[in-house]
């Protein structure tokens, strides 16, 4: 396993940067393409390992992929839907949820049998959410435990029944799953969010000609009987970014330009409480292609305030909480965030790992059922933490690393390679480059 030396910087960070690729839209980029008929071009696709795990996912249905991996792009080439064929062996997700759900509404559509399997982390998620909903299909699902956790199997009919249903949580994954589902569907299916989640397969979908719409929470989706193929060019990943833009906003004097990064409102809550905080960024060269609002973000040093993030924001910064904590933790006054409780279903128990290794270091955190407070402001005392294998803890803790005041080593961190793989290579584009990976 390998860890990291991060010694604080005193310096500022600066210049320009493209944004990482967006996993989200890379796992949808390549099933749209798998969906669609003949040889779909996807450009400003992410090579990270959830990504991967996708694209093998989709092979085994008989998807052909081709990976150019310098120029950020696959080729997808397909018969397209209703005409992937019952894979041969068992799909592994690896560590990403998001290709097990995904991939299971589109395995109620396939006349065949699928079985979904994952890592260690993988297995111990919840999959009762997608697996019972998808019986309304018609199709068989079943798994592990009373159908709670992979492996999990999905035996599908070319034909499926319409559907409505009323996610019970505001999950994008369940909520797309179903919508995949639905493709296949003998009718118009009908899916109802208790909040907006992002919406990117709904997006993507549309762009590719399906009639989907949204009626006050309601999503109405018209099987097509055939989708194009088409060329898609998708936009940075925001998650990702918001560990440069947290970083440049916390260190003095800084001021970095990430370019084209995703700005869709269902993903951009980061930014509203950033904002909320005190940060200093601008939104530049804002526009809409492919379906997705994306634009570039000058980010500047500023100092920040508590703030109270309460359950409607959740689903639209669920994944930037643990670099939430970090600002908060550097903000003058109390940060409360609430509502959160899916947190404890992520990679790993996300309230309790930012909690437990936050106070190792100094941090004035308190971890509740549904969140944590933090009184600010703090300074991040190096020591030793840990990710918990989860990429997105782990460079949390980079960041507390690098704008702390002595040497901070965060163990078990070749996980960053999940979401981000260039991590440490854009920090050192923006000048950090005080760290080193070792063996342990
Ligand atoms: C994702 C949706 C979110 C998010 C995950 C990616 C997606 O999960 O946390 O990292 O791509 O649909 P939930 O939908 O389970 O909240």
């Amino acid at each position: 396993m390998k860890e990291v030396v991060i010694h604080p910087f005193s310096k500022k960070v600066e210049g320009e940067i493209r944004a990482p690729r967006d996993k989200s839209l890379s796992h949808r980029g390549a099933m749209v393409g798998a969906l669609s008929q003949g040889v779909t071009v996807v450009d400003g696709f992410s090579f990270c390992a959830d990504c991967l795990s996708t694209i093998s996912g989709l092979e085994l249905w008989g998807v052909e992929i081709t990976k150019e991996e310098e120029k950020e792009r696959i080729i997808v080439k397909s018969a397209g839907i209703g005409n992937l064929k019952e894979p041969e062996d068992v799909i592994n997700a690896g560590n990403s949820g998001t290709t097990m759900r995904l991939l299971a509404g589109m395995a109620t559509g396939i006349d065949g049998f699928t079985v979904f399997t994952g890592d260690n982390s993988l297995r111990k998620r919840p999959m009762k959410r997608v697996i019972e909903p998808l019986c309304l299909t018609g199709a068989e699902v079943g798994g592990r435990k009373e159908n709670s956790f992979p492996p999990f199997f999905v035996r599908g009919k070319n034909r499926v029944k319409a559907f409505s249903y009323r996610l019970p949580i505001p999950s994008a994954q369940v909520k797309s799953a179903l919508i995949f589902a639905a493709l296949r569907g003998e009718g118009i299916s009908f899916i109802e969010e208790p909040l907006p989640s992002r919406d990117h397969t709904e997006n993507l979908l549309r762009y590719l000609g399906v009639k989907i719409e949204k009626k006050n929470n309601i999503i109405e989706i018209e099987p097509p009987s055939f989708i194009p193929a088409s060329y898609l060019s998708l936009p940075g990943d925001l998650s990702s970014a918001s560990f440069l833009i947290a970083l440049a906003t916390l260190l003095p004097q800084s001021r970095i330009l990430v370019k084209d990064v995703g700005l869709n409102p269902t993903r951009a809550g980061f930014l509203t409480c950033l904002r909320e905080m005190g940060g200093n960024f601008k939104i530049i060269e804002k526009r809409e292609e492919y379906g997705e609002l994306r634009g570039d973000i000058e980010v500047e040093h500023s100092s920040l305030r508590g703030i109270k993030i309460g359950k409607e924001l959740i689903p639209v910064l669920i994944d930037e909480i643990p670099i939430i904590a970090i600002l908060a933790a550097k903000a003058e006054g109390i940060t409360i965030i609430s509502g959160a409780e899916e947190l404890r279903v992520k990679e790993t128990d996300r309230l309790t790992a930012i909690t437990q290794e936050l106070k190792k270091i100094g941090v004035n955190i308190e971890e509740r059922r549904d969140g944590f407070v933090v009184q600010g402001p703090c300074v991040f005392q190096g020591g030793k933490v840990n990710s918990y294998g989860d990429h997105r803890i782990a460079m949390s803790l980079v960041i507390a690393g690098i704008t702390g005041n002595k040497d901070l080593i965060v163990e078990d961190i070749d996980c960053v390679k999940i979401s981000y793989p260039n991590f440490f290579s854009d920090l050192e584009k923006i000048g950090y480059k005080e760290w080193e990976v070792r063996e342990r």
